[in-house]
């Protein structure tokens, strides 16, 4: 999603951490087939809509929730991704922490995003329900249309290859 294509009042809430040099480089690290900004993003902007409707903090909820996943990882094995799965939202509130004064609810929004996976950290506020489940659904789409990119671009190979195939009279 575009960062233009947000309303005003989410851009002058999400601004000041959007123009941080240090939350930028998330725009360099790939998250379920696409960058962890855009990831971001998304989350922020759907879990603000969402908080509106409810009337819920909205200040908080754009900004934790553009928060949540403020981490940068280098190893990209397997074993580091799943293990990032547990670790990462400490990390995200340590480094969310040390750039931008946070609330009591925004570091909780960004600390227990991943509930139920760390079942230890249940969310403490409404705002943070909203934030970790418009995450999964998010999640969830972007796996969705990561992976049905390269099951449309593999059909398509195997589509050319037919027709050549054919044509040729094999
Ligand atoms: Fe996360
Ligand atoms: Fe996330």
């Amino acid at each position: 999603m575009e960062y233009n294509s947000c309303d005003k009042e989410f851009k002058n809430i999400v601004n000041n951490i959007m123009e941080n040099e240090d939350f930028k480089e998330i725009v360099n690290c790939r998250h379920h087939g696409i960058t962890r900004l855009e990831h971001s993003l998304r989350v922020a902007y759907y879990s603000y809509k969402v908080s509106k409707l409810l009337h819920l903090n909205v200040r908080e909820t754009a900004r934790a929730g553009l928060l949540h996943d403020f981490f940068v990882n280098s190893d990209l094995s397997e074993k580091s991704q799943k293990v990032s799965a547990f670790t990462h939202p400490k990390k995200a509130l340590e480094k969310a922490s040390d750039r931008f004064i946070l609330s009591d609810m925004e570091k909780d929004i960004i600390y227990s995003h991943m509930f139920p996976l760390i079942p230890t950290r249940p969310p403490k506020y409404l705002e943070s329900w909203v934030v970790s489940l418009v995450d999964k659904v998010v999640a969830t789409y972007e796996f969705a249309s990561s992976y049905s990119k390269i099951f449309i671009s593999k059909s398509s190979y195997a589509a050319i290859l037919f027709i050549i195939l054919a044509k040729r009279g094999l």
